[in-house]
Parts: C-alpha cells; structure tokens; sequence
C-alpha cells in the first residue's frame, strides 16, 4: 500500500510539472503571437498597451490599445471605405448634427418594424440605416446612426458596429455616385484591377478619395453577388444601386462618362450577353418543366 501510494504521488508530481511546462511553452507562444500582431514599434511586453497579455486572465488573442488613436494604430493606419475606422468629429458630422427621419420615412419604418415580432425590432437596423443614409444625402452622420439606435431601442455601440462593417454603409460625405468595382476573386481573375484603374482615372479621384467636382467616390469591395457577369461595379446614388456588369475598363469609363453628363447608365451586362447566358446562349429551363412533380401546381391554381 505504501509503495502503491509512493507511485501514486510520484506520478501526479510529474503529471503536474509537465501542465507546468506546458502553460510556460503557451505563454511564450501567445507572446510571440501578440508580437506578431503588434504594430511596429510597440512592445507586446507592456501590459499598458495590451492589458489582455498579463494578469491572471487568459491573454486575448488581439491587441487592444486603450485608445482610438492607438485602435487606428494598430490597425497600421488602414481606411475603411469611406474614412478611417474610428470616428473623426467634424463640423458636420457629430452627435448634435441635426438628423430626424422625414414623415415618409417613418411610415416606411412602421412598415419595416412590422415584420419583426416587437422584441425583435433591431433587425430592422440594416434598412432602418439604409433609409437614414439615402435620407442624409449618401452617407450616415453620426446623429443619424444615435437616431436609428434610439427608434429602435439599440445601443448606440451596436448600430455602429453595423455600420462599421458592411460596405455599404458610409459615414462621411462622399460622391455623388458611389462607384463600388467588386476586386474578389472571380472579378479580379476577370480584370477587375483594369476596371478599377480605368474608374479612378476616369472619375478623376484615387481609389477611396472623391473627386473633385463632388460626383464620384471609387472603392473596391467583396463579392457582390454577380461573379457570373465579372468583373462588375455597383454604382449608388441617393436613389438606386443599379449594378453593371460584364465590364471591360472602356465600358466602365463610358458609364462614368454617362453618369457625368446626366444620362441613363445600361444596368446590367454592357455588353450584347443577355443576363449571365453562357456563350451557348440559353440552353436549359427552355420550356414547361416537364416534370415529374410532387404536387399538381396548375390544378391548384
Ligand atoms: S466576385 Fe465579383 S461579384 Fe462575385
């Protein structure tokens, strides 16, 4: 028995000094990997500047600087599609800029809110800043983006986060024309960086700026949905977001060259391809489908 127990502790004092090594090994590891993700020049070993990385929690994977300005640091400088990631007051654009939905915008509200059950009207915050943005001019001041989380019982921080991540939500004045070229991969393999540099030469504006007679703003975005007619842009105004497609970077600059001079922009292929036909043309779904079918449709009416 007391050699059963001598094994027994010898064990377990061995088992416990290799948990020991192990969490050693692990924190140099997650070290190395907070210096990797550090911007230059900052030091991973300074708790000031990544609090996750010491202290009796488990270090968070990111850095996290304490402040914006550290946050904008951090992330090496990078601009978002339409301005920097945090928040830059300005004269027009702060928590007091006068913003309030029209009277036709709230009956549309009333009537978005109406699909949700009522404990759920934040999912109407994409519309809800999508109507804010059209009604703002193009893009989402900060009091519009407070007044979106006020109808619809948000947090503040949550509406911004939304607006923060999906592309087409802008939040400083921009074009008027909003010249988003998809650069993923189907378009950019399709000669999406041509169509890119065609749209900024064209507009006159770098690829993130707006050109100077206010009408253009070019960015390059995701995947839009229509990688069957790459490369392809999504232009937004005020009032539509027609998409053109199969673009060729002289194509591109005629329809910039329309919408300088007022007119209707072709929607869709600008080219004679009808809709996303493959070079056979049309080649299925000719006719009735003929079946078999699980219910009879017409017989239903
Ligand atoms: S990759 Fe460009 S639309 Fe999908």
């Amino acid at each position: 028995m007391v050699q059963y127990n001598f094994h027994f502790v010898k064990r377990t004092m061995a088992v416990a000094r290799t948990v020991a090594a192990r969490a050693v090994g692990l924190l140099s590891s997650t070290q190395r990997n907070l210096a990797a993700l550090a911007p230059a020049g900052a030091s991973v070993a300074s708790a000031a500047a990544f609090p996750g990385a010491a202290g009796s929690h488990p270090p968070s994977a990111l850095p996290q600087p304490a402040t914006a300005t550290a946050f904008a640091a951090a992330a090496g400088g990078r601009r978002g599609l339409a301005g920097v990631v945090v928040h830059r007051p300005s004269p027009t654009n702060t928590a007091e800029t006068p913003f309030d939905f029209s009277d036709e915008n709230y009956a549309k509200i009333d009537t978005i809110l109406a699909r949700y059950p009522s404990n759920y009207r934040a999912s109407g915050v994409i519309p809800l800043l999508d109507l804010a943005q059209r009604q703002a001019g193009g893009w989402l001041p900060l009091s519009a983006m407070n007044k979106v989380a006020k109808v619809l019982g948000m947090a503040p921080v949550k509406v911004y986060e939304v607006a923060t991540f999906y592309t087409m939500f802008v939040r400083e004045p921009i074009g008027k024309y909003h010249i988003q070229v998809c650069g993923t991969t189907p378009c950019m393999l399709r000669g999406a960086r041509d169509i890119v540099a065609a749209a900024t030469d064209e507009a006159g504006c770098a690829l993130g700026a707006t050109s100077e007679d206010g009408l253009f703003h070019v960015t390059e975005v995701e995947c839009l949905g229509a990688c069957v007619n790459a490369p392809m842009a999504q232009i937004s105004s005020t009032t539509a977001d027609p998409y053109v497609e199969d673009l060729t970077p002289d194509s591109m600059r005629e329809v910039i060259r329309a919408l300088r001079a007022g007119k209707d922009i072709r929607v869709g292929p600008q080219t004679e391809r009808p809709g996303c036909a493959g070079p056979q043309g049309k080649t299925s779904l000719l006719g009735d489908v003929p079946g078999p079918y699980c219910r009879d449709l017409k017989a239903e009416g």
